[in-house]
């Protein structure tokens, strides 16, 4: 088999990490729903599949390379989403983390010589910066609109697509 032991694992792990942003993304799109933000709660439903397709990447790089392939655990979610403020800090941190997971990933990848693997990361490292970068504009979009203004990010998020 192509990939190490170890790194199968990583990457394992990682697609659980993946499916836990879509169902992070998906509890956060329902909030926006039920607040009645029809386009914001469409942008997390986005969000959500496309977590999904990310944690199907690994899956499959991970199969084709022949590693072992268990689907692990999906841990729940943050039910709770206070405010839109609180949505996207959430959805921030939860990219940050992500980021830091990726690294991880290229790290171990680099150690073992694993040029393929480092080859297909680099697609998730320059995914993250998007994700981040996207992140931190709209809450310092939220901020700045204020509780007043929040609805307003409505038309701002329809057009930001
Ligand atoms: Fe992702
Ligand atoms: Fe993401």
């Amino acid at each position: 088999m192509l990939i190490k032991k170890e790194l199968a694992a990583k990457m394992i792990e990682q697609v659980g990490n993946e499916f836990a942003a879509s169902s992070q993304y998906l509890a956060i799109a329902i909030y926006f729903e039920k607040e009645a933000f029809g386009n914001t709660s469409k942008f997390f439903y986005k969000q959500a599949e496309e977590e999904k397709e990310h944690a199907m990447k690994l899956l499959k790089y991970v199969v084709e390379t022949g590693g072992d392939a268990p689907i692990p655990a999906i841990p729940a979610p943050k039910a709770v989403i206070k405010s839109a403020e609180d949505a996207f800090v959430t959805s921030l941190n939860w990219e940050m983390e992500v980021t830091g997971q990726i690294n991880g990933l290229m790290d171990l990848a680099k150690q073992q010589n694993d040029y393929l693997a480092q080859k297909f990361l680099d697609w998730f490292v320059e995914e993250q910066l998007e994700e981040v970068t996207t992140m931190e504009k709209f809450l310092l979009i939220v901020r700045k609109l204020g509780e007043k203004n929040i609805y307003m990010l409505e038309s701002i998020i329809a057009h930001a697509e």
